[in-house]
């Protein structure tokens, strides 16, 4: 606890850091960055074990702390495969060829998820960043049949009920009922991607119901929704990671950002491009000057609390999309915000630089449960990576 209220002084100070509005962020020069520190971690790994994924590292450490993949709880093991990935994708010739093997490697141990019965929907967190990653760099058919058995195997979470998939079979007694929480947006993409129309139906099922139901009149998102699994009622929300039932937690308004517009990008259908607008300008009119969330908006503690930068490398490149899909003023907006976030994340202050080899620092994960608070987090790294190489094949 004492670490804690350090951390929160520490914070409170470097807060009081003045900050320049308008830096424009170098994307060549952040994505050799980026290159730089992955080749760090594969250094320090070795010899590698491939079923152990860097996961995070804690504030006042220097070292990734590693994790089982052999595990379906283990939702954050795509990112660092996904890093890999996209790492190789801003790499040429032999370096490029390294890093993709890497990857597969990775990947590869994830392969048995796809014919496991499903353990929650963090199914497609984890075939996104590897397979999916992998599959759009190769086109390679192998990783096509995996994805596709990942996509049919998510499916089986869904509700026809509800119209929603349940996003963690563990935790039905534990909320009384079926839970479906906004992360799970993000992994509707496996189903779109796979291209199937009873897929693509759940997707769309699960997206226009969760648009209904799991956000509050303002806009703001709430962590879980709740239905009854029978009739397929909307019982209840509340928050689980956020600090309140009713505060603005800034992952999962940065979860629905990121969502609808992907879910925008496979359907074309207007109203998910108008609610990711949406979802965007109540997230943006909240954020603090320098463009990072505080790791929650309603947090009390506030200005002495924590920001979260894997929210803010979340929105970044969902609003890199978002801006690809819109003209004049509102694609200039949202690209401003987004490039804004980008620069404010690559400056001293986020980037781990030689301190640690993650690229960023000063990311929350769950704060409620005290576990990966003011943290480098491997899927702040992924979606930071993946906005700077969306911005850098800006409407190419
Ligand atoms: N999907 C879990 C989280 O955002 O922390």
């Amino acid at each position: 606890m004492k670490r804690v209220y350090l951390q929160i002084i520490a914070i409170a100070l470097w807060g009081c850091t003045a900050v320049v509005r308008g830096q424009e962020v170098d994307v060549t020069r952040e994505l050799a960055y980026c290159k730089g520190q992955v080749d760090r971690t594969l250094k320090e790994l070795s010899p590698i074990d491939y079923t152990m994924t860097p996961r995070n590292i804690g504030a006042d450490e220097s070292r990734w702390n590693l994790r089982s993949v052999k595990t379906p709880e283990e939702w954050c093991a795509g990112f660092f495969p996904g890093v890999l990935w996209m790492a190789s994708s801003a790499g040429q010739g032999d370096e490029k060829e390294r890093l993709m093997k890497e990857a597969d490697r990775y990947s590869a141990e994830l392969e048995y998820l796809a014919y496991s019965p499903v353990y929650d929907h963090d199914l497609g967190f984890i075939m996104i960043g590897s397979y999916l990653k992998g599959w759009e760099l190769t086109h390679d058919e192998h990783y096509k049949e995996v994805l596709m058995a990942a996509a049919d195997t998510l499916a089986t979470l869904y509700n026809p009920a509800v119209g929603t998939l349940l996003s963690w079979p563990r935790n039905v007694e534990m909320f009384g009922g079926h839970n479906t929480i906004i992360d799970n947006m993000i992994n509707l993409e496996l189903l779109l991607w796979s291209g199937k129309e009873r897929n693509k139906e759940i997707a769309v099922h699960h997206a226009d119901t969760t648009m209904t139901y799991h956000f509050r009149p303002d806009g703001t998102v709430n962590h879980v929704a709740v239905y009854d699994p029978a009739s397929g009622k909307h019982l209840y929300n509340c928050t689980h990671q956020g600090f309140g039932d009713n505060t603005l937690w800034s992952r999962g308004q940065a979860w629905a950002i990121y969502g609808y517009t992907m879910v925008y990008r496979y359907t074309k259908e207007q109203r998910f491009l108008d609610f990711a607008k949406r979802v965007a300008d109540v997230y943006l009119e909240r954020l603090p000057e320098d463009g990072i969330p505080w790791w929650d908006m309603g947090d009390p503690m506030i200005p002495n609390s924590f920001r979260d930068a894997s929210a803010a490398a979340v929105v970044a490149s969902g609003l890199v999309e978002l801006a690809s899909f819109l003209d004049g003023a509102e694609e200039a907006r949202y690209l401003g915000e987004a490039k804004r976030m980008l620069a404010r994340l690559s400056s001293a202050d986020y980037q781990s630089r030689e301190k640690k080899p993650s690229f960023l620092m000063h990311s929350v994960g769950n704060m409620p449960a005290g576990s990966e608070v003011d943290a480098s987090i491997n899927y702040a790294d992924y979606y930071y990576i993946e906005a700077l190489l969306r911005l850098r094949d800006y409407r190419k």
